[in-house]
């Protein structure tokens, strides 16, 4: 859908630059992803998830001090609140989604300055999902460990074991990689809040509501859920092109502003083969691959000239689950990776300081009579 004619208005806002942003550029036609000056490959492959925060927040890469410092002050803000856990409780006996109950313990985090909130928010995230995670399940909370780094305290809050530097570096990989992308939906819902001259954790609190959409986060989930129930790569065409013939959408597939294959698909595909070679499920991996091929095979059928390829969020459910998360954490754990982002845009966004007000096209009538109730 274009621009509708001559009127202005663009279904979707395609092709409308809505900031100036020095946090990350997403380049479609290339197939380039750049987080503040790193591509995605160099930045992902080597950074912990602190230097990309750190990155993202003061564009430049933070030397050892800062780093320690970085470190430490994110690690003093992991604890929860009492209201936060007693919020978690209350929803974990409804059995209320995760990334519901994730939107509304963000909603309880105290207010503060721009920076401290931005820092509560990073660093509390992980801890919301673990602990209501464990609750679901009915386990035993495990605190935070402060020595622990920022990824590798996730996976211990989670299993309630200190994870391997395999599993470590996945995790680290994956969260820089979706640390940051452009004026995706949930960056653009963070940034219209924080102009209204809004606080951080109200623009945090709206960007995941944003995000749990299947159209954004909340596809890697159901991508696994098909390469599950296809189960055996010979299954998978007849599979796939009953989806297509019902006129479904494959998840993990096709982009907004990629017009090649996704960079971060990339990232992470090289990443889950590192973790499912060296010590996992390879017949899994393998599934996976037969109906990635199968899946690119038919939309390029179905869909001719509009190269519809894998897309981060393919990679990134066969990554998370090789890192033992279940389904319903893939979409929460997106989010402990994309405030680092959130949180910079937001700080964007104040220094800018102008209200984001875009304007509408009225379609109504206008000159409709007034019909009193009885004659209705
Ligand atoms: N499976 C089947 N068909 C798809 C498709 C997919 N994954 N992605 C796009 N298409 C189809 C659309 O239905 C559309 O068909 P139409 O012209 O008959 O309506 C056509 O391809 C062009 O779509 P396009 O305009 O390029 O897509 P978009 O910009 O509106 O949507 C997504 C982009 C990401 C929302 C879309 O590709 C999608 O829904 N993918 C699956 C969900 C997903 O993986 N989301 C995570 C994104 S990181």
């Amino acid at each position: 859908m274009g621009e509708s004619s001559g009127t202005g208005f663009v279904a979707g806002l395609e092709d409308v630059v809505a900031a100036e942003t020095r946090l990350s550029g997403v380049y479609g036609e290339a197939g380039e992803l750049i987080i503040a000056g790193f591509p995605v490959e160099e930045l992902a492959r080597r950074a912990s998830f602190e230097e990309t925060a750190y990155l993202l927040w003061h564009d430049v890469l933070p030397d050892a001090g800062q780093l320690a410092h970085f470190r430490e002050e994110l690690a003093g803000q992991r604890n929860l609140s009492r209201a936060t856990l007693d919020l978690l409780r209350a929803v974990a006996a409804e059995k209320v989604p995760v990334m519901d109950a994730l939107r509304m313990a963000a909603g309880t985090l105290s207010p503060g300055t721009d920076e401290e909130e931005a820092l509560a928010l990073v660093a509390s995230l992980p801890t919301i999902v673990a602990a209501y995670s464990r609750m679901l399940d009915g386990g035993e909370l495990v605190d935070p460990d402060p020595e622990l780094g920022h990824a590798a305290n996730y996976l211990y809050m989670l299993t309630g074991e200190v994870p391997g530097a395999e599993l470590t570096r996945a995790l680290e990989t994956y969260l820089s990689t979706v640390s940051d992308h452009g004026m995706n939906a949930s960056t653009f819902v963070a940034r219209v809040i924080v102009s209204t001259r809004s606080d951080f954790v109200s623009a945090v609190v709206g960007a995941i509501g944003a995000l749990k959409g299947p159209l954004h986060g909340g596809a890697p989930g159901p991508a696994l859920d098909v390469v599950f129930e296809i189960g055996d790569a010979s299954r998978a065409e007849a599979y796939l092109r009953e989806k297509l013939g019902r006129g479904e959408r494959l998840m993990g597939f096709g982009h907004r502003i990629y017009r090649v294959r996704d960079p971060r698909a990339d990232v992470l595909a090289a990443a889950a083969e590192r973790l499912y070679t060296t010590d996992g499920d390879t017949e899994l991996y393998e599934l996976a691959l037969g109906v990635e091929q199968t899946a690119l095979r038919l939309l390029a059928e179905h869909k001719p000239g509009r190269n519809l390829q894998t897309n981060v969020e393919f990679y990134t459910a066969l990554l998370l689950h090789g890192l033992g998360l279940p389904t319903q954490l893939f979409t929460p754990t997106f989010a402990a990776g994309r405030v680092a982002g959130w949180t910079a845009h937001c700080s964007e966004q104040r220094a800018l300081d102008r209200l984001i007000r875009p304007q509408s096209l009225y379609v109504g009538d206008k000159d409709r009579p007034w019909v009193p109730l009885e004659e209705r």
